[in-house]
């Protein structure tokens, strides 16, 4: 399973880049609105930091409108995917820009059907939200074991993007669900490295050899 750092802060993505962990980026209109600084520069330069796959997303609603603006993100680097949301517009472009060689990400799915649809259009990506399913009451990771029942029922090429992920249980779920990406915002994924007992053992690791060699004098 592939992980992707839920982020538009280069800051937030370097430290995980440098570890070797990250295989891609997914960003946001939310996400970007908290950047300084022109938006498809940094959309650039976290291209070139991860060198993997970057969701861009439109902010346009009508399809001529999101197949404009995602030519124009796809034109800034080859990592660059363009992102739409999932109405009748947004599979309309995703139909268009994929028909053209252009990765789509189809995202804001809360349903087996929409993600159904957006393979169907041709999506490289679609991104179900967990945690806002969650938050209303309803078990998100349900949604993504449907998904994958179905894609694999039909060699379905498009990638399940697990989405609005909120802690390190979505991921495990994830992997056991077989969904091919999770995309983690940068404080879940410092939750994965922490463990106490890790401390606790590598502390005492320390302390047993520090004792040995000071017998030893
Ligand atoms: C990523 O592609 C999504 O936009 C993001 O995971 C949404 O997460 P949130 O529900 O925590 O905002």
């Amino acid at each position: 399973m592939k992980l992707f750092v839920d982020t538009g802060n280069l800051k937030e993505i370097e430290p995980f880049a440098a570890l070797g962990i990250i295989d891609g980026v997914t960003t946001n209109p939310s996400l970007m609105a908290r950047e300084s600084g022109d938006p498809r520069k940094i959309l650039k330069q976290i291209c070139e930091l991860v060198q993997g796959p970057v969701s861009a997303e439109v902010v346009a609603t009508d399809a001529a409108g999101m197949i404009r603006e995602g030519r124009e993100l796809a034109a800034l680097d080859t990592h660059i995917v363009v992102k739409v949301p999932f109405t009748k517009d947004g599979v309309k472009a995703c139909k268009t820009l994929a028909s053209e060689g252009t990765r789509v990400n189809v995202t804001l799915i809360f349903s087996a059907t929409q993600a159904w649809l957006a393979a169907k259009a041709g999506a490289a990506y679609v991104s179900p939200f967990v945690g806002r399913l969650d938050d209303i009451g309803t078990t998100g990771m349900n949604l993504i074991r449907e998904i994958v029942d179905i894609f694999d029922n039909f060699d379905f090429t498009t990638e399940v993007l697990v989405a609005s992920v909120r802690s390190p249980i979505h991921i495990v779920e994830s992997a056991r669900m077989g969904a091919d990406v999770v995309t983690v915002p940068p404080a879940v994924i410092e939750q994965c490295f922490k463990h106490p007992l890790t401390d606790i053992g590598l502390a005492k690791f320390l302390k047993d050899w520090e004792q040995a060699q000071a017998a030893k004098v």
